[in-house]
């Protein structure tokens, strides 16, 4: 441990700003409690910090989106509600974009927008995880973004977890049986990339997911908030391989959940998409009319529980997708060319961090090296996650402990590279030089 040695943010303002904390271990606190520190420590010492503990997008929104937002403003859509389902355009070019960038057939009835990928999670946790008394358990493969399991606490349902560590490849069949064979679960989610890990599923792990989707009746959610930013490959050609790979391919009984929020920089307008098997939507489950009008899935998601909770998504933000997502389908807006400089600030800093010491816990895909993207996992030896948070505090690096996310590696942080900013990496060596000096 740092023990008033020179560090380099200032030893003092850093432990009494801890000690004032409250925390019995700062490392256990939330990302927002952890983001409110750091700006106090930035505050007191005048030093900026490498920031890595939150997942924000770090470009500017599209012009595109913006203008097509403005011009609908102008053109009065403020005054008129929304279709609850989406506007027709939105569900075209949702439709368009599944087929181009993913390979699969969706009707554009099968396309609805969410206020933000999260609230499509809402509304289908509210009704797949209903829809049979029986099948009262969602299951995540961890790790994975905490609010997911926020949603499921408040609704009242039952969670399971896998931690895929050590399931990769055909270990995951077995590890995800064991937790499907007593029928009590509706529902998987996963996040692929993954955050916090960035593992990326291969095609041998989403077929075996599909496989048992088939098998036990089992609803998969796809999060793809991270779409087609695995950039080892090149996703980003419109109706061209390699795709976006998907459960879809093996399953017809999924829903995908498109973020808008990091692919395409527009995480303020809350609009995301969330895509459902032609069958599930039209799916019929009597146990679903104690809570809705109908015994349909896609009717209790769209006229029940969107209706309900946000009657829709803001007009003009719709206008706005709608127009970002028929440039990319027309090929003229290659959102990828923008935030795959994420995946280079993260090459970038996994180097540095792996030269002074630090591992990569999660480091992967089965026999390939994991891709660089959003977010990287570190471990340094002799540490637990939530005090390496602490230390790394005196050194002006933020992050967050794994042990939140649902991963069994309690000794990892998750480190987000999106507000990195290019200059900021000799200052990141140096200091990741001086923990490992002192260290
Ligand atoms: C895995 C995952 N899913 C969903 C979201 C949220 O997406 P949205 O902003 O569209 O609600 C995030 C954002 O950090 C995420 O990491």
């Amino acid at each position: 441990m740092t023990d008033n040695k020179k560090t380099p943010i200032d030893y003092e303002v850093v432990k009494s700003v801890i000690d004032k904390s409250g925390f019995e271990k700062v490392g256990k606190a939330s990302i927002r409690e952890i983001k409110f520190l750091i700006d106090n420590i930035e505050k007191q010492t005048g030093d900026k910090f490498i920031r890595m503990e939150m997942g924000i997008p770090g470009f500017p929104a599209p012009q595109i989106a913006v203008d097509a937002e403005k011009k609908a403003l102008d053109e009065g859509c403020a005054s008129m509600y929304p279709d609850i389902d989406g506007i027709p355009e939105l569900k075209n070019e949702i439709s368009r974009f599944v087929k181009n960038f993913i390979d699969v057939d969706v009707a554009p009835k099968y396309c609805v927008p969410t206020v933000g990928s999260i609230h499509g999670n809402f509304a289908t946790f509210m009704v797949a995880g209903r829809m049979n008394k029986e099948k009262d358990t969602i299951l995540f493969i961890d790790p994975g973004f905490p609010v997911h399991k926020a949603l499921v606490k408040m609704l009242g349902l039952k969670m399971d977890t896998l931690d895929v560590y050590n399931y990769r490849g055909e270990k995951l069949r077995e590890a995800l049986e064991s937790k499907l064979k007593d029928g009590k679960v509706s529902t998987i989610l996963y996040s692929n990339p993954n955050n916090p890990s960035w593992i990326c599923f291969t095609e041998e792990e989403l077929k075996i997911i599909g496989e048992l989707s088939n098998k036990y009746g089992v609803v998969i959610e796809e999060d793809l908030a991270y779409f087609a930013m695995d950039f080892r490959k090149d996703l980003s050609v419109p109706g061209e391989a390699p795709f976006q790979p998907t459960v879809a391919k093996y399953t017809d009984n999924y829903i995908l959940m498109i973020s808008s929020s990091k692919a395409f920089s527009y995480a303020g307008q809350r609009v995301g998409m969330m895509v459902m098997s032609e069958k599930l939507f039209n799916s019929e489950h009597k146990d679903l009319l104690d809570y809705y009008s109908s015994a349909n899935f896609g009717h209790s998601v769209a006229y029940g529980t969107l209706y309900a909770s946000t009657a829709g998504v803001t007009h003009s933000a719709q206008k706005g997708l709608a127009a970002l997502l028929k440039a990319t389908n027309d090929g003229v807006y290659k959102p990828w060319e923008v935030v795959r400089k994420y995946g280079d600030r993260a090459a970038k800093a996994k180097k540095l961090f792996t030269e002074n010491g630090f591992s990569i816990v999660y480091d992967k895909d089965q026999e390939a090296p994991i891709a660089d993207g959003f977010y990287f996992t570190i471990s340094y030896p002799g540490f637990e996650g939530f005090d390496l948070v602490e230390e790394l505090m005196y050194y002006g690096i933020s992050a967050i402990s794994l042990a939140g996310t649902g991963s069994e590696r309690t000794e990892g942080l998750r480190a987000c590279v999106s507000f990195i900013a290019d200059n900021q990496f000799p200052i990141l060596e140096e200091r990741l030089k001086a923990f490992k000096a002192n260290h």
